[in-house]
């Protein structure tokens, strides 16, 4: 299928999948144990009905959101996305310049196959830092300071890795630390020329934040000890907060009492995110969660939330249950793996035009005035 034939994020997967040696596209498309946290994410939108309201003057559509001081030309930003080049050479880098075109925002992840100062650098202002906290506190300190001299102005800690999720497709497709090519792979990499032949070209992806550190790892748990720990606890996310000048997100949040505690620390937003159904099967949707922890905050912080995105009416349901913003993974990912740099333009193009396309078929003239009463069952929201 031709890129502009692409109708739906659903039909730029379709595409990546053609064109990806699996184990590659698996990294990304895949999910924690059965997947059934990733299916619902998406199931679970469905689930949520808007109503249509009429003759409302639908001319003009402004589908702007300010947060944090700063314009964006659309509600929704890239999602923080670790060894993205594993999946298409050069990924984060279009992801960020594209994120800068469109005026919205990039999540530079701390995982990511690209330094957190040249990703700084290609997103033009709009980047934001993901912090993952690490068992060394050294680790940890050297990222948030080389993050603050690059000059991002808003950090997002992810809490949601107390352990490294269980994907079971990267256990089969044999993914190991070093890399190794099996036979099976090589079939793979034989089968999609035009993808290892870019990929020779762009060279192994690391992941460059930490290139130095993880030189001498042998093993995928040698990684994961660098990068995350089980230890990570509210003193230190108190301890993030007084270090910290910027604004200040926690990541990865599923219940009320926990959004509560981000903001009595002080962070200026949480993101309602089960990591995209990457971290545990057994999760709720967070679409489903949103309505609760929306009600309980009250508005007294910012409510992003991502896991499941892959509509532009989605961003509206968000919206109607209580988000402020909302953040896309794999659906930008998957326009990457569909054609590069023009993929990706392919997939924003996908979301922003069903966005406003779902916005004036709702009645709404602006993002900003879409609320509960959207809904077809009134649920909480704010
Ligand atoms: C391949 C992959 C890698 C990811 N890496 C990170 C990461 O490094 N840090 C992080 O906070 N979240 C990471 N996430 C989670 C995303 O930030 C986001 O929460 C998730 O993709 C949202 O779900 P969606 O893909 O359905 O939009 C990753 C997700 C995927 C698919």
């Amino acid at each position: 299928m031709r890129l502009d034939r692409a109708a739906s994020i659903d039909d730029l997967r379709r595409r990546a999948k053609r064109r990806i040696p699996r184990f590659a596209f698996d990294l990304v498309d895949g999910g924690a144990e059965s997947e059934r946290n990733l299916r619902r994410n998406v199931e679970a939108f469905e689930e949520v009905l808007l109503t249509p309201r009429y003759m409302t003057d639908v001319s003009q559509i402004d589908t702007r959101a300010t947060l944090f001081g700063q314009s964006f030309d659309a509600p929704f930003g890239m999602a923080p996305i670790g060894m993205l080049n594993a999946f298409w050479p050069e990924a984060d880098l279009i992801l960020a310049r594209l994120c800068a075109r469109e005026n919205i925002p990039y999540v530079a992840s701390s995982a990511a196959s690209t330094t957190l100062e040249r990703l700084a650098e290609a997103a033009e202002g709009r980047g934001w830092f993901q912090l993952y906290v690490s068992a060394d506190s050294s680790v940890t300190e050297g990222l948030v300071a080389r993050a603050e001299a690059a000059d991002y102005r808003v950090m997002m800690v992810t809490a949601d890795v107390p352990a490294a999720g269980k994907r079971d497709r990267d256990i089969r497709n044999q993914l190991a630390v070093p890399f190794r090519i099996t036979p099976e792979v090589l079939i793979q990499l034989l089968a999609n020329p035009g993808w290892s032949l870019a990929s020779l070209r762009h060279g192994k992806p690391s992941i460059a934040n930490y290139a130095n550190l993880l030189k001498s790892a042998t093993s995928y748990a040698d990684v994961q000890k660098t990068l995350i720990t089980p230890g990570f606890t509210w003193d230190d996310l108190r301890r993030l907060r007084d270090r910290w000048p910027g604004r200040l997100l926690v990541k990865g949040i599923l219940h009320p009492d926990d959004a509560l505690r981000c903001a009595e620390i002080g962070c200026d937003g949480i993101v309602v995110s089960n990591h995209g159904g990457r971290q545990v099967a057994f999760g709720p949707p967070t679409i489903e969660v949103l309505p609760g922890i929306a009600d309980a905050l009250g508005g007294r912080i910012k409510v992003i939330l991502d896991s499941g995105v892959r509509r532009g009416a989605d961003i509206l349901r968000a919206k109607a249950l209580g988000a402020d913003f909302a953040l896309a993974g794999r659906a930008l990912a998957f326009g990457v793996g569909a054609g590069g740099s023009d993929g990706a333009k392919r997939a924003m193009e996908i979301l922003k035009l069903e966005l406003v396309r779902a916005l004036g078929q709702l009645g709404a003239s602006s993002f900003d005035s879409v609320g509960p009463s959207a809904l077809t069952s009134p649920q909480s929201g704010r």
